[in-house]
């Protein structure tokens, strides 16, 4: 393998192993995930179908024919397959480049294992050099902004995003993010955020990382 699309595809690829048949399957966002939708599609006689983190996610699953259903109206999701935009050895997350942060959280919640696929490229021994995304009330843009100022981050609005849930994102860089849960916390504590992209109190059970040399397992 030698483009990371190969890579990205490879590890999409080898998490059909855990899809279970007859069950609900959590679909994250993203490219690495569109290669799963597609993979999926194939097996999808043997699902029962999808619950999706985004609009986009859910667009590809019906164009494959694959049912979309409520969260809530759903059953169990044994297992939630996503992305990730960096990842530690402890399976800790940043999410949310595609600023789908905050139903990829909700559902990573609900679903019983999250497999993270990926290319090699996203793990990283400290979470921080890609910018941590924060989904806002649009009115507390500026408010939450000041705050994230206080914690030592340097808030960039990603201006003309518009999040499926009707909110904006803010960047957050030039962290080094040593206690994750601890930053995770305090950003859900500020008035005004609605989701922080650091998943740590809920990271990955399972990483599926291609690589030159195939797809990694790593398991926390
Ligand atoms: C979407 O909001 C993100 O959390 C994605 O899961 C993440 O950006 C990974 O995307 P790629 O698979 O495109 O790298």
């Amino acid at each position: 393998m030698t483009s990371s699309d190969e890579m990205k595809k490879a590890a999409a690829e080898a998490a059909m192993e855990y899809v279970q048949e007859g069950s609900i399957v959590g679909v994250g966002t993203g490219s690495t995930v569109n290669f799963f939708i597609d993979a999926l599609a194939a097996k999808k006689d043997d699902i029962e179908g999808a619950v999706s983190s985004s609009e986009a996610s859910t667009e590809r699953l019906k164009k494959h024919g694959i049912p979309v259903f409520d969260l809530n109206s759903a059953g169990p999701v044994p297992v939630y397959i996503d992305g990730a935009d960096e990842i530690n050895e402890f399976g800790q997350m940043i999410k949310g480049g595609g600023a789908a942060l905050t139903r990829e959280k909700i559902i990573a919640a609900v679903a019983d294992q999250y497999v993270c696929i990926a290319d090699d490229s996203k793990m990283v021994p400290i979470l921080g050099r890609f910018p941590l995304p924060v989904e806002v009330i649009p009115m507390a843009r500026s408010y939450v902004a000041r705050e994230i100022v206080k914690l030592g981050g340097d808030p960039v609005w990603r201006q003309g995003v518009t999040t499926d849930n009707g909110n904006w994102i803010l960047d957050v860089h030039n962290l080094e993010i040593m206690k994750p849960m601890e930053l995770e916390a305090k950003l859900n504590n500020i008035v005004g955020v609605v989701t922080n992209g650091l998943f740590a109190a809920r990271g990955a059970d399972v990483a599926l990382l291609g690589s030159k040399e195939g797809v990694k397992k790593y398991t926390f």
